[in-house]
């Protein structure tokens, strides 16, 4: 959560950082902030709070805050409200009112992350002499830098390293010093940073997206390294002050992935990237007619010897793991364990030999992810991660890594990641089948060339999205929302029940239809839509019988059935048809009008879609 960004070169930085901070809102978007300076000049900051158009506002969109070198932060809350106060640049001195203004300190600087000792820190730099204005933890790291760097009389880059030795937790920190004009001084744990350079500028930010209309190479600073920003030059160094070097990676994304291209938000628009996600992550694992996992190191031994799979996420990547289950038992005869990334960190689950753990994440960034990939490599399991952006933390750190292609996901809400997952997913179950023989050729054959088909299906789906529209401008004020299913079709629920619930706002949960009778039938009244997921043919008829039951106690009802399933209208107030698929990949095509419902549903509503109040994209605190 929250983003941040840095510019120095020959342009004027602060549009440049707003345009950059545009890019990062999805990370957080309680407040913003940016302090600039002009050559030798003071830095100014200026910090707003709410959306990132007020301090666009305020700023004359960056134009009355003249300086070609400067940083930026747009805030999720953790230590203290979303004030003015609270809201990043943060500085080393003292600060008066709402903290906008000249800034007479010697240290500047934003963060991303979780200082976890801030508390013992703050009272070290209390007894120093050092006062605080703001709740936040970033005040004190801001701080202890300059303590250090006063204390020692050494540079920024050993102060900052001392710091780093000193405090727990994650962070990204941009920094300017008041001695050092013209450069920008970062450090890294845990939580992203990238930096990209051109011939006469250097950028920083938390996020591809950010800097890559101005350039696409960029560096990935690894953790517990400290970079040394100029216009065109970056150095890095590491906890000792030694310099070292690193490679420098080409961003090969689409600047114009980023963009909203006529979609009227980012998340239509990616529920319609979804073709192109799924066909793309499938072409990069299927060559000539077989699924390849080469590029991920897993080889066929690997995978004949594997006794046990543990899938740790969290969201809507967890949702996926729980449909993976299915299919994974199902075609390959593995046992699953699906846990939620949060509770697998502290748990002590005993991980014995041939157990892979994979982690699936669309940003690799995720705290708690991150965290449960560290405690299984810890335990000595293999692990795998499914990560869509290249070269985050957690693709980094396992042992293998499936990349999906889904390409940048701006909405927070995630559609066209969760679907590319889900494709990987489904891909990696098959070929597991394949080695386990327990799929025949023919039968991984048939199951190829249903995975191949599905593109097209999502994109018959999406044809008919008028009808979903409809019917969400008759649910728009709907108080509850229950949605039920069996088997794959509960773990569909769930995902769907999350896409109306986080950018509706309306209460909706997800049950395993066999267990509505163990107390949620009790919260059934006149009209409540109860949505009934109908994919797999042997729990049809039991789940149509649970919907029977809510309807007898005035539920309204929908269903999401497979083509050909037309018995449902008999049962049901409003159907929606799906293509037909093998049953083991029809999470892919359910879930769409599952999402489009959700869409429009917030838009009936008039809510902002793509950034949801009190959620965040990529969560790296706990
Ligand atoms: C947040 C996002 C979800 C996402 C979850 C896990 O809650 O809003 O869409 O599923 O984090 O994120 P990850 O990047 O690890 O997939």
């Amino acid at each position: 959560m929250c983003g941040i960004v840095g510019y120095t070169g020959d342009q004027q930085a602060a549009p440049i950082l707003l345009d950059g901070l545009a890019r990062l809102e999805y990370r957080g978007y309680d407040s913003a902030g940016l302090a600039v300076r002009n050559g030798d000049a003071l830095a100014e900051v200026v910090k707003a709070t709410g959306k990132l158009y007020h301090l666009a506002d305020k700023t004359d969109q960056g134009h009355s805050l003249p300086g070609t070198c400067g940083i930026g932060h747009t805030r999720w809350a953790t230590h203290g409200d979303p004030s003015v106060v609270n809201a990043h640049p943060h500085v080393s001195g003292n600060c008066t009112g709402s903290g906008s203004g000249k800034v007479e300190s010697d240290v500047v600087g934003v963060h991303n992350g979780i200082i976890e000792n801030f508390t013992e820190l703050k009272e070290k730099l209390l007894r120093h002499g050092y006062a605080f204005y703001s709740d936040t933890d970033t005040e004190v790291v801001v701080k202890l830098v300059d303590y250090y760097y006063k204390k020692y009389k050494i540079g920024p880059v050993d102060a900052i390293t001392r710091t780093m030795v000193r405090v727990r937790g994650s962070y990204a920190l941009a920094l300017m010093f008041r001695d050092y004009p013209g450069e920008i001084f970062a450090a890294r744990k845990d939580s992203p940073l990238i930096i990209g350079t051109s011939e006469s500028a250097s950028y920083l930010a938390s996020d591809v997206p950010a800097i890559l209309k101005y350039t696409r190479q960029v560096y990935y600073i690894d953790n517990l390294q400290v970079a040394r920003v100029a216009p065109g030059s970056v150095k890095f160094y590491d906890l000792n002050g030694d310099e070292v070097s690193l490679p420098l990676t080409e961003i090969t994304w689409d600047a114009a992935a980023a963009e909203k291209g006529g979609f009227e938000h980012f998340m239509l628009k990616e529920i319609h990237e979804q073709p192109q996600a799924v066909r793309d992550t499938l072409n990069s694992l299927i060559h000539d007619g077989q699924i390849d996992l080469s590029a991920t190191g897993l080889t066929e031994e690997t995978l004949q010897a594997l006794r046990q799979i543990d899938i740790v996420a969290c969201g809507s990547a967890w949702h996926v793991g729980m449909a993976s289950q299915y299919v994974i038992e199902d075609l390959a005869q593995i046992p699953v364990r699906v846990e939620l990334a949060s509770e697998f960190r502290y748990r002590s689950i005993p991980l014995y030999e041939n157990t892979l753990v994979i982690v699936i994440s669309q940003s690799g960034e995720t705290a708690d992810s991150l965290a449960a990939l560290r405690v299984a490599k810890e335990r000595g399991a293999m692990t795998l991660a499914v990560v869509n952006v290249v070269g985050s933390t957690i693709a980094r750190e396992a042992d293998h890594v499936l990349y999906t292609l889904a390409g940048p996901e701006i909405a927070v809400a995630t559609t066209k990641a969760y679907s590319a997952q889900l494709a990987a997913m489904d891909a990696l179950a098959t070929q597991m089948a394949l080695v386990k023989g327990t799929v025949s050729r023919e039968q991984y054959g048939h199951l190829l060339e249903e995975l191949a088909a599905i593109p097209d299906k999502i994109k018959r789906i999406l044809e008919d999205k008028e009808r979903l529209q409809w019917f969400s401008s008759k649910i728009a004020n709907a108080h509850d929302i229950f949605f039920i299913g069996r088997g794959l079709d509960y773990a569909i629920s769930l995902e769907g029940s999350l896409k109306m619930k986080e950018i509706s706002y309306i209460h909706s949960e997800a049950y395993a239809a066999g267990e509505l009778k163990h107390g949620t039938i009790s919260l059934i009244e006149k009209n409540t839509l109860v949505i009934g997921v109908l994919t797999q043919s042997q729990l049809f008829e039991k789940t149509i019988s649970n919907m029977a039951e809510c309807k007898s106690r005035g539920a309204y009802l929908m269903g999401v059935t497979t083509n050909g399933n037309f018995t449902v209208e008999d049962s049901v107030n409003f159907t929606v048809y799906i293509p037909k698929t093998d049953e083991h990949f029809v999470s892919s095509l359910a879930i769409v009008p599952l999402q489009l419902l959700g869409y429009y549903t917030s838009v009936n509503r008039g809510l902002d879609v793509d950034k949801p109040r009190n959620l965040a994209k990529s969560v790296t605190v706990e």
